[in-house]
């Protein structure tokens, strides 16, 4: 299947512009919140006409596509065949509910299962990281250059508090070694810092539509992206993630107890 990576490129950067304004302009109405699986896992109605919103123009740009995502308005998609979009309409509704700030909106496009385009909004921010393996890397207009391929020892890692809190598989040996820990509460906010080189390691359990912008852009910038027992990712599936420099990736892998 032939598909023009730059013209995704071009509609993602709009879409997000347009998302980022409505979300911006939306955070001072009225917001109900509910909760999904437990008490701090929330979903507001702007997460859901959000979604609504961003499916609907996929669906007229890109008809033959699908679309993974959150809020139940995607497809039930079974493989990676053809074009697969991924949407993650708010990232961190918990920051978007408790603080107004710190929290994203993200879509990707795979095509026959190989990663293409990722986009993800800073919202408030109002920055677009965007590109691809084919086209490059852009935070708005602006190109940017792979991050340096630091060692644990010199970074910053960013890993899900349930999972340093319960020390999952002794993650706690790997934040010991390396600058300090951080702690954002937004995927898509962390892989913007990853891209950035303000941080060195992001791992998380996550869903597809939390990992796909991340995974094609950080891939791009020469990171690693692997699941936690280093088979290939799976992008129908929840799993748990490491991305970072090449260097942090091979060391926590060494570290972390994985069996
Ligand atoms: C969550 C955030 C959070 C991560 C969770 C995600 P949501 O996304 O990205 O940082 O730790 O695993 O579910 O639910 O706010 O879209
Ligand atoms: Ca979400
Ligand atoms: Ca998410």
């Amino acid at each position: 299947m032939q598909v023009d990576s730059k013209a995704i490129d071009k509609f993602l950067v709009e879409l997000l512009t347009e998302v980022g304004t409505r979300l911006r302009e939306d955070s001072i109405k009225k917001m109900s919140v509910a909760t999904k699986k437990n008490r701090n896992d929330l979903v507001t109605n702007f997460d859901k006409k959000t979604e609504q919103f961003i499916n609907g123009e996929i669906k007229q740009a890109y008809p033959d596509a699908t679309i993974v995502s959150e809020e139940g308005y995607g497809d039930l998609v079974k493989d990676m065949s053809g074009l697969v979009f991924f949407v993650d309409p708010i990232d961190g509704t918990m920051n978007f509910v408790k603080r107004g700030d710190n929290f994203a909106s993200m879509i990707a496009a795979y095509i026959d299962g190989e990663p293409l385009n990722g986009a993800i909004i800073d919202v408030m921010d109002n920055e677009i990281y965007h590109g691809g393996k084919e086209i490059g890397l852009f935070i708005n207009d602006r190109k940017i250059d792979n991050p340096k391929n630091l060692p644990l020892v010199e970074g910053l890692v960013d890993v899900s508090a349930p999972m340093a809190l319960a020390n999952k598989f002794a993650v706690q040996d790997v934040i010991k070694k390396s600058s300090g820990f951080r702690v954002y509460g937004s995927a898509g906010i962390i892989f913007g810092h990853l891209l950035t080189g303000k941080e060195v390691m992001y791992m998380s359990y996550l869903a597809p539509w939390d990992l796909a912008a991340g995974r094609v852009m950080c891939e791009a910038a020469g990171m690693s992206v692997v699941s936690i027992d280093d088979a290939p990712i799976n992008m129908l599936e929840s799993q748990v993630v490491i991305v970072g420099t090449q260097k942090v990736v091979s060391e926590a892998l060494k570290t972390l107890k994985t069996r």
